[in-house]
């Protein structure tokens, strides 16, 4: 583990496990956003090896063992059940993984056995380790659900050491695909956001229903058109092909991630691009694969 910089604010005692706190103080922080967040990871808190490996993949597709192997420390931002904090901690001497919502009880259960996680109670911009303290730290589907991404994008590059790496995934805003596609994305997220404000238990009513509704049929649809062009990536045009081979609970968990979050932004590949760099990383890399966009850069030495 690395030394904390200051004091827990409090902890959280769950059995065996303490959970040092460090969230007061968060200003780039959206609190309703964060809250809905915990309310979604107490309900999806488990994820089988199976599952966690094969979506891992997926993420980690650009990153070499030069950038993460088992002399790397590592920060998990945002780590929501700490699954890919799980994922990561395989390839790595030791994992800090952190998320100021209620999700640390989630992940601090779905991490214990693996003996190189620590989880902590922190927002990005409250973290308590000091700069250039990790070989790698990354961030999956976080900064776009806050207020200022660009800021907390930077915040955690300074954590990085130099000659380290970075990976960030971040909601695209379609930039690659065509009129219908897009079209058919503006009429979804208006519904996203009356399904957001709603109640905690109405809202994943509806988001179950959101993902019988429209996950279903389009991701059926989409399984049946790549059976029908063998060796051909045609289906992938269909939207929420995505899910293709995924399990009925990740699309689910999926559903209410997409419909019952308040705060969400999109950004180009450029401008995700400009955001590394402008962070201070060179030798940028994107993924050619979903989920859109993810990227990894470098840390000048
Ligand atoms: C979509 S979830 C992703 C969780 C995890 N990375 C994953 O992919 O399973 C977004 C997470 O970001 C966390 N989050 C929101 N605002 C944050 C902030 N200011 N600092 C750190 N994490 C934050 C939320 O609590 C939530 O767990």
């Amino acid at each position: 583990v690395l030394p904390y910089t200051k004091q827990a604010d409090r902890q959280i005692t769950i059995g065996e496990t303490v959970i040092d706190c460090f969230t007061a103080g968060a200003h780039n922080i959206d609190a309703v956003t964060v809250a809905s967040f915990g309310e979604e990871w107490t309900k999806f808190s488990h994820f089988s090896d199976a599952e966690i490996s094969a979506i891992g993949a997926e993420y980690f597709d650009i990153v070499p063992p030069a950038a993460l192997n088992e002399g790397s420390v590592v920060l998990d931002a945002g780590c929501g059940t700490g699954r890919w904090s799980l994922y990561a901690a395989k390839r790595a001497k030791f994992v800090e993984a952190i998320d100021p919502s209620q999700a640390v009880l989630a992940a601090a259960k779905l991490t214990a056995g693996a003996g190189n996680i620590r989880v902590t109670q922190s927002a990005i911009d409250t973290l308590p380790f000091a700069d250039a303290s990790f070989d790698f730290v990354f961030s999956l589907g976080v900064l776009h659900h806050i207020p200022d991404t660009f800021a907390a994008l930077k915040a955690l590059v300074q954590k990085v050491k130099p000659g380290g790496y970075f990976l960030v995934y971040l909601y695209y805003n379609l930039d690659n695909r065509g009129v219908a596609y897009k079209a058919l994305f503006g009429a979804v997220n208006q519904l996203r956001i009356a399904v957001s404000k709603l109640p905690g238990a109405a809202k994943r009513l509806v988001c179950d229903a959101l993902a019988v509704a429209l996950y279903l049929p389009l991701v059926s649809a989409a399984w049946v058109f790549k059976q029908l062009t063998p060796g051909s990536n045609a289906y992938q045009k269909i939207p929420l092909a995505y899910y293709v081979g995924k399990s009925w609970k990740v699309i689910r968990n999926d559903a209410l991630d997409r419909f019952g979050t308040p705060l969400e932004q999109r950004f180009s590949r450029q401008q995700v691009h400009d955001m590394m760099t402008r962070a201070g990383l060179e030798n940028i890399v994107f993924s050619e694969g979903a989920p859109y966009w993810h990227a990894l850069g470098r840390k000048p030495l």
